[in-house]
């Protein structure tokens, strides 16, 4: 039997170019593992009503990690009419597969690390190094959401919140309601996993991020809780900002900043920022990280324009792997693997599209792995 098992899920569009990508990587460090591959995407929305099928859960419960490629995703009522007929009917609700796999692994912590590899033409600035830790499960992804909303929350509502008296004189289908849900539980995990992260990587500060002075109530009880966290660190320099007021800072001066903690969303918002300092998204890649299973991805999605044509940057995709090995306890491979991506961005001979070449998804990954 193999030492592990590895899920590969390339679910749609570039997904699938890219995992092939990963593949001539696993082949070359040859890591003593079993992959197998499992339905996931919008194909499976399409002729199931279900983009994250039972049989893909029952996989991901038995296999040590997982890749996963990208998934396209469309509004609630585009999504209904790409049904099959039979499954029109039935009432079917579209909700991205990523996050149910987030939630229902319980998934918590999503590590995104953004460095500027040295002689990337697409470097914003060079030396930029930050790690995001954003928190996976909660906040506005909780997926509690109404439209319209139903009449006893809207009474329940009208008695509690004096600011909603202004929305509840409005049809019922002129408005929604989305729930940021943050919990003390869960600000906690994610918080002390970026300090740890801190300690233990010898980086110098943690920055908590919010919008506490207007979402007093979901922010302002995630800020509390960090900073109350952070008094367990005082090897650890601390700061925290406002989301809106971050983005800037980040472009002014992405030197101020070392390993940044956030909720949901603006983890997600931050996460394309620091991508694109980064050389974009064919360089950010991703962990989602619980306490059993980890599912490693590229931040990018499914780019539908390219799908197929095998000319998207596989380097995303190929660091996520790097991370996977991380996350196993393969130090070497994984190092072996971050040093001939380094290498290959630094020599500057091959380049995909985005970096203004012609060099396509398997040659980038070819020559990383001749590299290795
Ligand atoms: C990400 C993506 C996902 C998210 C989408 C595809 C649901 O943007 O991983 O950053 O919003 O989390
Ligand atoms: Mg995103």
């Amino acid at each position: 039997m193999a030492k592990y098992k590895i899920a590969l899920l390339p679910g749609d569009g570039i997904g699938i170019d890219v995992l092939d990508a990963a593949k001539i990587i696993f082949d070359k460090i040859k890591l003593d593992a079993e992959y197998i591959y499992g339905d996931i995407g919008w194909k499976f929305w399409c002729s199931e009503g279900d983009a994250f099928p039972q049989r893909t859960i029952d996989l991901l419960k038995n296999v040590d990690t997982a890749l996963f490629g990208a998934i396209t995703s469309k509004p609630v009522k585009a999504a209904q009419a790409e049904l099959i007929p039979a499954l029109q009917s039935k009432g079917l609700t579209y909700r991205s597969p990523i996050v149910r796999m987030r939630q229902m692994f319980d998934l918590y912590l999503c590590l995104r690390p953004c460095k500027a590899y040295p002689g990337n033409p697409l470097n914003f600035k060079e030396g930029i190094d930050l790690v995001i830790f954003r928190e996976n499960t909660e906040d506005l992804y909780a997926g509690v959401e109404f439209y319209p909303p139903p009449q006893e929350l809207i009474d329940a509502l009208g008695k509690t919140s004096k600011p909603f008296a202004a929305f509840s004189k409005l049809p019922p289908d002129q408005y929604a309601i989305s729930c940021k849900i943050n919990t003390k539980a869960g600000s906690e995990r994610i918080v002390k996993a970026a300090f740890d992260f801190a300690r233990i990587m010898k980086r110098k500060k943690v920055t908590i991020v919010h919008k506490a002075n207007v979402v007093r109530a979901s922010d302002g009880l995630f800020l509390e809780t960090a900073k109350d966290v952070a008094k367990q660190y005082p090897d650890i320099q601390t700061d925290d900002a406002n989301i809106d007021a971050l983005t800037m800072w980040l472009l002014k001066n992405p030197f101020n900043y070392d390993i940044i903690v956030a909720p949901n969303l603006y983890g997600d918002i931050i996460s394309d920022l620091c991508a694109q300092m980064t050389g974009g998204l064919g360089f950010g890649c991703s962990g989602n990280i619980g306490s059993k299973l980890a599912v490693f991805e590229p931040t990018h999605g499914s780019a539908p324009k390219y799908a197929g044509q095998y000319k998207v940057n596989p380097i995303a995709t190929i660091l996520a792997v790097k991370m996977m090995l991380d996350w196993l306890g393969e130090k070497d491979k994984a190092v072996q693997i971050e040093k001939a991506v380094a290498a290959i961005i630094k020599d500057g001979k091959i380049h995909t599209y985005d970096m203004g070449g012609n060099a396509g998804t398997l040659d980038m990954a070819k020559a990383i792995a001749e590299r290795m």
